[in-house]
């Protein structure tokens, strides 16, 4: 039985055939329609989500599969203080797959410990984010046709942006990847990421406060909202959330055929003006999850189509 907790959970060429069916999966929908029926999903979210648990939901909906599942902590007995791994045990019985998501850094890795049913990782606290970063990783192959020798902006909040953490670790498994990390002083990429991952491995990447001198350099731009809810006062997250907005008129020193992603929830970093621009492919992106987790789905329960 196999979990997903972090990104390298996957070798490069698992992610690779992974990808790959998730291409099958979009262009013949009806091949799998019937794949999960009789499985069930339990979706556990003891943190805000909109786009991970629906589409998750969607995934396991379009597979035939059925899901149940919690919204909010408040809604579950985690308000009477039940823990993370008596939760899992129960949810065990319930369910075929399940996927979590928590603010405490770490709860889906001690929830797959006591689990008999596969776990995914659908974001703890300020750490990781794997099924994010599939989502990416679909977007950026499918829409440029390959993952490696791209020059990556990563730009906003990459102290606790867990979305750009799991990104940075797929990304570098794949040949000629170098990163712009454009992000102000107080928000740069936590120290390990930063030695243990990037300087370690030898990665091309320059660390740039203006998102005007890294634009003309990039393949792609991953934009990513001022992590609120990760901030210990309200004082500095206003003087930092409107830091980067990219605009119209920041587009045009991009190259024509950059792309621009975003995890979202987008809250002020990208004007709606730059919605229209053939390079926003954001909301494509979205749609791409669904694909991507349906192929986990697939990947973790063992089914052949
Ligand atoms: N991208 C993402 O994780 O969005 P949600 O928080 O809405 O799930």
């Amino acid at each position: 039985m196999r979990h997903l907790i972090s990104p390298l959970d996957f070798s490069v060429e698992e992610l690779d055939k992974l990808l790959r069916l998730a291409n099958d999966i979009e262009k013949y929908p009806d091949k799998y329609a019937h794949a999960c029926d009789g499985k069930i999903l339990a979706t556990c979210f003891y943190e805000p989500s909109t786009r991970t648990r629906l589409s998750f939901e969607s995934a396991m909906l379009h597979l035939g599969g059925q899901v149940l599942g919690f919204s909010d902590a408040a809604n579950s007995s985690a308000a009477k203080g039940e823990s993370v791994s008596d939760t899992m045990r129960v949810i065990s019985e319930y369910a075929d797959i399940c996927a979590m998501r928590h603010s405490k850094e770490g709860a889906p890795l001690v929830a797959s410990e006591k689990a008999t049913i596969p776990v995914i990782n659908a974001g703890d606290g300020g750490h990781q984010h794997p099924t994010q970063t599939l989502t990416d990783l679909l977007t950026i192959y499918s829409l440029k046709g390959r993952l490696d020798h791209l020059t990556i902006g990563l730009c906003g909040d990459l102290k606790f942006g867990r979305t750009v953490h799991s990104l940075i670790h797929a990304l570098i498994c794949y040949p000629g990847i170098r990163f712009e990390l454009i992000s102000p002083e107080e928000l740069k990429v936590p120290s390990n990421l930063h030695d243990e991952v990037l300087v370690r491995n030898h990665i091309p990447f320059r660390e740039v406060v203006s998102l005007e001198d890294a634009l003309p350099n990039l393949d792609i731009l991953y934009m990513t909202r001022v992590q609120r809810e990760r901030f210990f006062n309200e004082e500095d997250y206003i003087r930092m959330k409107d830091f980067y907005i990219l605009n119209k008129a920041k587009m045009e020193l991009a190259p024509k055929d950059m792309l621009v992603l975003h995890p979202l929830p987008r809250v002020n970093e990208i004007s709606v003006e730059v919605d229209d621009d053939p390079r926003a492919v954001y909301f494509k992106q979205a749609r791409y999850g669904v694909y991507v987790r349906m192929a986990l789905i697939l990947t973790l329960l063992e089914v052949e189509v």
